[in-house]
């Protein structure tokens, strides 16, 4: 018989679940009475997930608040490994990378945690959480038994899990249950690395004991559950709104016959992510509450994914398979906007809970103001060419043919690649990367004059013309890394991967400058431009910058805000050193970045900078960037790949 089908007993099981009494400060499965229970209490979470790492520190605490103000008592987040541990062995745990702090703060507040700390996370999160230099080794094959990996996996783990050991429940701390791996079903067509998911579950165990629940999270359907979980370890499953809610409980079911009623649904989808060049993604409230009170009705345990998106700084953004990288926003379309805002999905998702647990009662932390400091004109700084020695801290590297950004020792943002004609090109003659080895995005010129731009899966030529020895250079932007799918860690490889040909010929004889822009940037080491005649054109890509003051009189400044550039075309901004993240409003759909306050200074002139890769608004006089109040994630797509979005539907980087 179906569990499922009988309401009844569902509830006949609840009540006998709640009655036994137990030892203080445990969690556990029972699977005698199909439920989680908690100090010997029966306990269903209602989680929602939340990100440290797209949200700056300054902001945990009011997240966490409103997330408890919605009723949760439980949040669940990922621990993503290259966030931790940029470069091997150099750990960083402190400021907004402080996962300590964050769980201290979600306990003090009232809230379980339910921890995923990988190795793999996906997330959208670049590279799915996993670091880069992992990719040193030529042929490693991730998220398997490969001994290489397994050995950057135990060390990391070594370091991380020890850590996190105070902070599990049955030791006084928040964290009830820890995640081994995830969706390790959807991997490569199921490789079903058994050994590697037994090794986990041992390292896991070793560090954290033999009390903590340890569970694995798949796409619900029995393919997906049969290679991502094994034994020991308690099956979930994943489905958004739009599931069929039944049949993914029954999936669950046949994983783990017993075990928490009805089922663990860790990630229940509350919106959806963006990709460039893809309509924002909304799902409406009422679809999401109406599947949230099924669930619960059920009894199920619910993880909303995400309840608060935030922000991909920097270049943490990820991107799927076949390649479209997602934006800087993570806004998710979820409960709580990308800049912490109450929304009518989160009303409507705190009527669902009423329902069923006590709300806590209390004013729920308003929306933070958001303050619209106006345009700021900027001034053209140095191009990339130009800037050339202060940004590339080690030199050039000279080699035949091209190398990667791993084997140049840089994880991602910028490489310039340099050569020069070795023939005359009196007519067009295509400069082309025939095996698409452009990842993702390249800037060519010739001589200093722009000649067309290169773009994974989009743009494999450019066509030039100049005399033979006339200077090539191809700055090669990285958009972020994808998940994988295959054994071959080829897709996951930066810069110039494969080689150019201009005609028939391969290009030889390169030169590369590994970019140190962020730090240029912060330690504010770009020149003005200087004044050329003929003047130089505007296409090429180089640096802008303006300030603004934060102005006298006006109370409770500074607040949030939201830079647009308008008639700007793609790059990269900073304010007072610190990375926003990537714009793109000419293929869309986000059109603003999200600033938080705390980057911003009362004490000096705020710092924009800018570096606009394509084409900057500013050869016809004056150009200037926009400091709004107002959000906007669903500007107009300019793609030529409509299917995009369609094929994300489900093999999509499932979180
Ligand atoms: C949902 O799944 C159940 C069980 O597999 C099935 O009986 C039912 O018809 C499905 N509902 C829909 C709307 O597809
Ligand atoms: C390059 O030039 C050729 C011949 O003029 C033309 O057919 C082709 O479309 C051009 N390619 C690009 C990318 O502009
Ligand atoms: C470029 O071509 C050469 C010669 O065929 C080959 O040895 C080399 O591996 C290629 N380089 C890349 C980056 O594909
Ligand atoms: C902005 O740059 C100016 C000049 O470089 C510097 O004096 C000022 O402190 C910077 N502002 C902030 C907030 O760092
Ligand atoms: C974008 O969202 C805003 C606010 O939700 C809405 O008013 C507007 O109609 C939307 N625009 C498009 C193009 O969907
Ligand atoms: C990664 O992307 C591929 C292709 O889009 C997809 O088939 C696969 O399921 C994704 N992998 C994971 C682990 O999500």
């Amino acid at each position: 018989m179906s569990l499922l089908t009988s309401g009844n007993m569902l509830l006949l099981l609840l009540l006998l679940c709640g009655q036994s009494l137990g030892a203080p400060r445990s969690f556990s499965v029972d699977y005698k009475s199909d439920c989680f229970r908690k100090d010997g209490e029966a306990f269903r979470y209602i989680s929602g997930s939340i990100h440290y790492s797209r949200i700056p520190r300054v902001y945990w605490k009011d997240r966490l608040l409103k997330m408890y103000m919605a009723g949760l008592n439980a949040i669940q987040t990922y621990i993503p490994w290259n966030y931790h541990e940029e470069s091997p062995g150099r750990y960083s745990f402190s400021g907004d990378r402080d996962v300590e702090y964050f769980l201290k703060l979600a306990q003090e507040i009232g809230l379980l945690v339910i921890l995923r700390p990988g190795p793999y996370i996906c997330g959208e999160w670049e590279m799915g959480g996993l670091p880069a230099w992992l990719l040193t080794k030529k042929d490693i094959v991730l998220r398997s038994s490969d001994p290489d990996y397994v050995a950057a996996v135990d060390k990391w783990m070594g370091k991380l899990l020890p850590m996190m050991k105070p902070y599990l429940y049955q030791n006084g701390g928040p964290i009830i249950t820890v995640q081994v791996e995830n969706e390790y079903g959807s991997y490569f067509a199921c490789a079903c690395d058994y050994n590697y998911m037994r090794h986990l579950s041992k390292l896991f165990r070793t560090h954290l004991g033999e009390e903590v629940v340890l569970f694995t999270t798949d796409g619900a359907g029995l393919g997906y559950l049969k290679c991502g979980s094994i034994q020991g370890l308690y099956a979930t499953v994943d489905f958004g709104p739009g599931g069929n809610v039944t049949a993914a409980f029954e999936a669950q079911r046949h994983a783990e016959p017993h075990g928490p009623l009805a089922s663990v649904n860790s990630e229940f989808y509350t919106g959806w992510l963006d990709h460039w060049g893809s309509p924002h993604s909304v799902v409406s409230s009422a679809i999401v509450a109406k599947s949230l009170n099924k669930m619960l009705a059920m009894g199920a345990n619910v993880n909303l994914y995400m309840f608060i998106g935030g922000t991909n700084f920097g270049y943490w953004n990820g991107a799927n398979s076949p390649y479209g990288a997602q934006p800087t926003s993570y806004d998710y379309d979820a409960p709580l906007s990308e800049a912490g805002d109450l929304t009518e999905k989160y009303f409507a998702i705190r009527e669902v809970i009423k329902m069923y647990r006590k709300i806590p009662e209390g004013p729920i932390p308003p929306t933070t103001p958001k303050y619209s400091y106006g345009t700021v004109v900027m001034k053209k700084l140095q191009t990339i060419t130009d800037a050339l020695e202060t940004l590339s801290f080690s030199g050039p590297v000279k080699s035949v043919y091209p190398q990667t950004f791993i084997e140049l020792n840089q994880a991602f943002g910028f490489v310039l690649y340099r050569t020069t004609l070795p023939v005359d090109c009196s007519a067009p003659t295509p400069l082309s990367s025939p095996l698409n080895g452009v990842h993702d995005r390249a800037y060519v010129s010739l001589d200093g004059v722009p000649a067309g731009i290169l773009e994974r899966n989009k743009a494999l030529t450019v066509n030039v013309t100049g005399k033979a020895g006339s200077q090539v250079d191809i700055l090669v932007e990285n958009m972020g890394r994808i998940n994988f799918t295959e054994k071959t860690t080829t897709t996951l490889k930066l810069g110039l991967v494969s080689n150019l040909t201009l005609g028939k010929d391969t290009l030889l004889g390169w030169t590369m400058y590994s970019l140190s822009i962020d730090e240029a940037v912060s330690q504010d080491l770009l020149g003005e431009t200087k004044t050329t005649d003929p003047p130089q054109p505007a296409a090429l890509p180089a640096f802008y910058k303006g300030s603004f003051i934060i102005p006298d009189g006006i109370p409770n400044l500074p607040q949030d805000t939201y830079i647009k550039l308008p008639k700007w075309r793609k790059g990269q901004v900073w304010i007072n050193g610190f990375n926003l993240g990537r714009y793109w409003p000419t293929r869309g759909p986000q059109v603003t970045l999200f600033v938080p306050a705390n980057i911003l200074s009362t004490a000096a002139p705020n710092n924009v900078t800018v570096l606009e890769l394509e084409e900057a608004p500013c050869s016809s006089g004056p150009c200037s960037v926009e400091f709004t109040a107002t959000p906007i994630l669903n500007g107009t797509v300019h793609s030529d790949d409509k299917q995009h979005r369609r094929l994300f539907k489900r093999i999509c980087c499932g979180n």
